[in-house]
């Protein structure tokens, strides 16, 4: 695999593509650009491929996060799949108790199984911990984990991912399937979120 681009947060980073009129009052600035995740994508795409080839895989996919990363890798991925999501939560929203709870559970037997879990960033790692803890306990034949965004910075958890999309710095990113209170998933780039977003909703009664 090509090595994993790193956005550190350097002056040059910072001038990035501007961000669209619309998102403007609320994303500070363009991250990840549609073409450079489309670019990533297509390279770590290549890579599950060689590892994976010649074996139905089964892909797990992380709710809810995951959703436009796990369309634009599994759409490019020429292999015989299954498709199959968990949900996990953290316990008390806003809590910083790192306890998780499963929301959903698998369907798809996976023993014996080569499996890819998909998340759409690694931060603390608690996450990702836990549903390795999980799936490994149902024996399949081998795992392996892919994320879009890794942030090392933040990391609780001695956990690393196999296929890593970019390397990012501490900031708090939206877009491209990622959340602050349910919102913004559906922009198609990765963007820092201005600070004013998440200090007025969390004094807000409708936050999340
Ligand atoms: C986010 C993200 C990962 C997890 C990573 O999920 O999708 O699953 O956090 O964080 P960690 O490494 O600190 O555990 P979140 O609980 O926000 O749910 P969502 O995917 O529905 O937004």
């Amino acid at each position: 695999m090509s090595t994993i681009p790193d956005l550190s947060d350097t002056p040059e980073d910072r001038k990035s593509p501007h961000v669209d009129i619309r998102w403007l009052k609320d994303i500070e600035r363009v991250l990840i650009t549609e073409q450079q995740l489309a670019r990533r994508i297509g390279e770590m795409t290549q890579a599950i491929q060689k590892d994976f080839s010649g074996r139905e895989m089964v892909v797990v996919s992380v709710l809810s996060g995951t959703v436009m990363f796990l369309a634009d890798l599994i759409r490019r991925l020429n292999l015989p799949l299954r498709l199959d999501f968990i949900g996990v939560s953290s316990y008390g929203a806003g809590t910083e108790s790192g306890e998780l709870v499963f929301t959903k559970e698998l369907r798809i037997d996976v023993k014996n199984r080569d499996v890819l879990l998909v998340d759409d960033i690694l931060d603390t790692g608690k996450t990702m911990t836990r549903v390795l803890e999980k799936l490994k306990a149902l024996r399949p034949r081998k795992i392996r984990t892919c994320v879009l965004l890794n942030k090392a910075a933040r990391r609780v958890e001695n956990v690393k991912a196999d296929y890593v999309g970019f390397e990012i710095p501490d900031y708090f990113v939206v877009g491209y399937g990622l959340d602050f209170a349910e919102r913004y998933r559906n922009l198609p780039f990765v963007g820092v979120l201005h600070e004013h977003v998440f200090k007025e909703v969390q004094k807000s009664p409708y936050r999340k």
